[in-house]
């Protein structure tokens, strides 16, 4: 059984005040997309959507999956919704919640440079440095975090928990 640490290990405070710092980083970037890879990203793309408003700023989401209902990748990442999607001489912000194996947002990177954009910055909410098995960085990380599963500001275990406004850490209790 899974059960939620006792606090939140990022509070929706501490949320917003690290998004406020980052926000101010990407609008040197000026970017004239923002992709948002759903669903985990779905809070996040909002929160730092709304502090770069500009009326020629366009967002659209594409759906990627890699895992199932388990905490551990199977390595097989599908994406949705990338077709029909004209990206040719864009500057393109590239949104995931976490960068974990890597190769979600590894994968999603070859496909915006196939497709033609003419500049890609990745952001993510969390960065499991140690989990990496694809080389790739993040050019804007919310937080570091170490190798643990969580859930809550759109991060999900099997679909559950996306609804919570902190970020929280799930536990294996091996059957207490
Ligand atoms: P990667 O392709 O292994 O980097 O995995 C990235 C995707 O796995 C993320 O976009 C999340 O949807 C999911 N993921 C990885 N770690 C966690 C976690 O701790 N909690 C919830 N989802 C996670
Ligand atoms: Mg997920």
């Amino acid at each position: 059984m899974y059960m939620l640490s006792d606090k939140p290990l990022i509070s929706a405070k501490q949320i917003e005040m690290r998004l406020d710092e980052i926000s101010g980083q990407v609008q040197e970037f000026r970017p004239d997309l923002i992709l948002s890879a759903l669903t985990g990203s779905f809070m996040f793309t909002a929160d730092l959507s709304r502090r770069l408003a500009r009326s020629d700023l366009q967002i659209q989401f594409i759906k990627t999956s890699s895992y199932g209902n388990s905490t551990e990748s199977n390595g097989n990442v599908s994406i949705e919704g990338i077709d029909h999607l004209d990206l040719k001489g864009k500057k393109v912000l590239l949104v995931d919640d976490i960068l974990d194996s890597g190769r979600t947002l590894y994968c999603l990177v070859q496909v915006l440079q196939k497709l033609g954009a003419s500049s890609i910055k990745t952001c993510v909410l969390l960065n499991k440095e140690e989990r990496r098995i694809v080389d790739i960085h993040a050019d804007y990380v919310g937080f570091e975090i170490g190798n643990e599963f969580i859930v809550g500001y759109g991060l999900d275990y099997a679909n559950n928990y996306r609804t919570y406004p902190d970020i929280w850490t799930l536990k294996d209790d091996h059957g207490k």
